[in-house]
């Protein structure tokens, strides 16, 4: 179960050195709490994604630790991180990443059935209601190249919502899309952490949308610089049913 007194995320002083001393990350430390919508900021090359690879497990800090819910990530194996990332975190990138073959509605699928938690027509019904709930119900049956880009970017949110994460990692999710849709991605983020208590971290390089998040983390060479949580927004209002982080 969950345990809302430990954050649901948390870097301690992390750093990710390359082996030939290049420094991506120095230093970072973040707590991530349930319903927090944060952006992260920062110049090209300050290390924005490297962060978010560090947070999302798919990547390990040289130095310092990532804590899951509390739980230290150091010592798991690749396939524990790997199953820690299908059932708890959900991840959008700039290219939706949607297989070109495969419908709409079986793209979403394909965590799920991954995870192997339910059944066929459950799993169905499951992506469905993701769809629907992201206004893309008509677009299930559809191939991406079908799709226009705001479309096939909300496929990609429902697919990373699809084992229904406690946190959502997303690396510039607008960096190919126009204004209008790029604002409707921030509303579905917002939704995602205001109504759902989900956490949401997301990169970008759009100072207007990064003021729609309530806190904004800012990056300088590969350093935590500013950190600010947007007032009135300290202590987010605790969700009605937060998602679980079963321990496993
Ligand atoms: N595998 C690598 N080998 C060498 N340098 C790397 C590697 N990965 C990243 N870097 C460098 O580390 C720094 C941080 O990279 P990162 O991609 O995290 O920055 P970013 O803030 O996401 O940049 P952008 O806004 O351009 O996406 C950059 O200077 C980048 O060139
Ligand atoms: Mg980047």
């Amino acid at each position: 179960m969950s345990n809302p007194a430990l954050a649901l995320l948390e870097a301690q002083h992390i750093t990710r050195r390359l082996p030939e001393g290049v420094t991506l990350v120095q230093d970072a430390s973040l707590k991530v709490e349930r319903g927090e919508f944060i952006a992260i900021t920062g110049p090209s090359g300050s290390g924005k994604s490297s962060l978010l690879y560090l947070l999302g497990l798919l990547d390990r800090p040289t130095e310092g630790r990532v804590l899951l819910e509390g739980r230290d990530t150091a010592s798991l194996s690749a396939t524990e991180l790997a199953s820690l990332r299908l059932k708890h975190l959900g991840f959008v990138f700039q290219f939706h990443f949607l297989l070109p073959e495969f419908s709409t509605l079986d793209n979403v699928l394909i965590p799920i059935r991954r995870l192997g938690r339910l059944k066929d027509a459950a799993a169905r019904a499951q992506a469905m209601k993701l769809l629907e709930a992201l206004g893309m119900a008509e677009a299930a049956a559809k191939l991406p190249e079908q799709l226009s880009g705001g479309m096939r970017q909300r496929a990609a949110i429902a697919r990373a919502l699809a084992n229904d994460p406690a946190i959502i990692l997303a690396d510039e999710p607008t960096g190919n899309l126009d204004t209008r849709n790029a604002a409707a991605v921030f509303d579905i983020f917002a939704r995602l952490a205001n109504e759902e208590g989900r956490a949401i971290l997301v990169v970008t390089h759009d100072a207007e949308l990064a003021k729609r998040a309530n806190r904004r983390v800012h990056l300088v060479d590969g350093r935590i610089v500013s950190d600010t949580r947007v007032a009135g927004s300290e202590n987010p209002p605790a969700p009605a049913n937060p998602p679980a982080l079963p321990q496993s």
